[in-house]
């Protein structure tokens, strides 16, 4: 079985680890095609170093734009890649445009698609992703889904015939690194000290997008009554130099520093005391960490984390100091998203063809 997997931004590359591991594994042809959507070499280069991810094949050097334009540009590039391989599957992850050029991209060609991580849903249709996800499922073949609220959501649209569950892969390179890194202190600034800190990230649109929002956003960080250690993704940065907003504010809570490799993150978030976040990879990860996570959204896709509160939505950064001081939950978290060995199943699943 020849699988060509196309991905493009952070998130994709880890649950691309444990994909590509897995088809190795099993004696399988795996061809790696990079949009280039995320480009920096610490969004990018450093995530195939460290997870072993074997070079792209194919990198087709898109890079930032509009939407439309960073879709329009990827799905064109797409065409002559797809059509000269002719794979048996075509994989696409997550919910960026990356994906959704993937599957437009293989779809007109008639290359069956398999999306890995279907059926999550925010209801948010103001979300890039929320589109993204929601088209690419109607288009895929084989829906490869995380949890059991994705398969009812799948269902729910009339795809279920199209759906397996296959568990979550991001559990199994997470629990794999946290593992490895579990005795090695992470890397902190001066003033930090372990268990006393928080981890913070933001990227989304709604956040980022908005000068009001997004200094409501920076200053909630700056006056947490623990210090934060802010992984600044580019958006952010781009956004707050755009709209003059500070992300250094010496003598407050705040300490900005640059996006982590993965290893980093893990062991940033398990010797931290909680995490603040608007990405969906982290709330997750926090939740399989063991650490209380507070999301500066309106709404998850990972419902299963919100159990015990140990995740909570914070849809106003003026309630973030009240989220973050909360008890620890005393309840312990769950095993919703598997015990660390679902890329098997996506490549049993991809082999079958469909569900069993
Ligand atoms: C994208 C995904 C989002 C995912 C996130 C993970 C879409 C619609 N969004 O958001 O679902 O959670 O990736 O990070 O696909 N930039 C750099 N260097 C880089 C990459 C981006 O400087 O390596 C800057 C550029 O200014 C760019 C901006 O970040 O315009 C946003 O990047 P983009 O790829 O549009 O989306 P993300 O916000 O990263």
């Amino acid at each position: 079985m020849q699988v060509l997997s196309i991905v493009g931004a952070r998130p994709q590359f880890v649950k691309l680890a444990p994909v590509a591991e897995a088809l190795t594994a099993g004696g399988h042809e795996h061809v790696i095609v990079h949009t280039g959507q995320h480009y920096d070499a610490d969004m990018s280069d450093v995530f195939f170093a460290d997870l072993r991810i074997p070079a792209p094949d194919v990198h087709l050097g898109i890079g930032s734009g509009s939407h439309g334009t960073q879709t329009g540009t990827m799905l064109a590039a797409l065409d002559s890649v797809l059509a000269d391989r002719r794979p048996d599957w075509v994989l696409v992850y997550g919910d960026t445009n990356s994906t959704l050029a993937g599957t437009l991209a293989a779809v007109k060609l008639h290359l069956p698609v398999a999306h890995l991580e279907a059926g999550l849903r925010s209801f948010n249709r103001a979300m890039p992703e929320e589109h993204n996800r929601v088209l690419t499922d109607h288009a895929a073949d084989l829906l490869l889904a995380p949890t059991d609220v994705a398969v009812t959501n799948l269902a729910r649209e009339g795809l279920a015939e199209r759906t397996v569950r296959v568990g979550d892969v991001m559990t199994d390179v997470c629990f794999r690194v946290r593992d490895a890194v579990r005795d090695t202190a992470p890397e902190l600034p001066a003033g930090f000290e372990p268990g006393g800190y928080v981890a913070a990230t933001i990227h989304r649109a709604e956040n980022t997008d908005d000068p009001k929002r997004l200094t409501a956003v920076v200053d909630a960080l700056a006056g947490l009554p623990v210090p934060v250690l802010l992984l600044a993704h580019p958006r952010l940065v781009v956004r707050c130099r755009e709209f003059g907003i500070a992300l250094e504010r010496p003598g407050s809570a705040l300490h900005t520093a640059s996006p982590l490799p993965y290893p980093g993150m893990v062991a940033a978030v398990l010797h931290s005391a909680g995490v603040v976040t608007d990405s969906g990879g982290l709330q997750k990860e926090a939740y399989l960490l063991g650490r209380p996570c507070s999301t500066l959204r309106t709404e998850t896709e990972w419902l299963e984390t919100l159990h015990d509160d140990w995740n909570v939505l914070v849809p106003e950064p003026a309630d973030l100091a009240d989220a973050v001081t909360r008890p620890v939950p005393s309840a312990p978290q769950g095993t919703p998203y598997g015990d660390g060995h679902a890329a098997g199943q996506v490549v049993d699943a991809l082999v079958r063809g469909g569900p069993a």
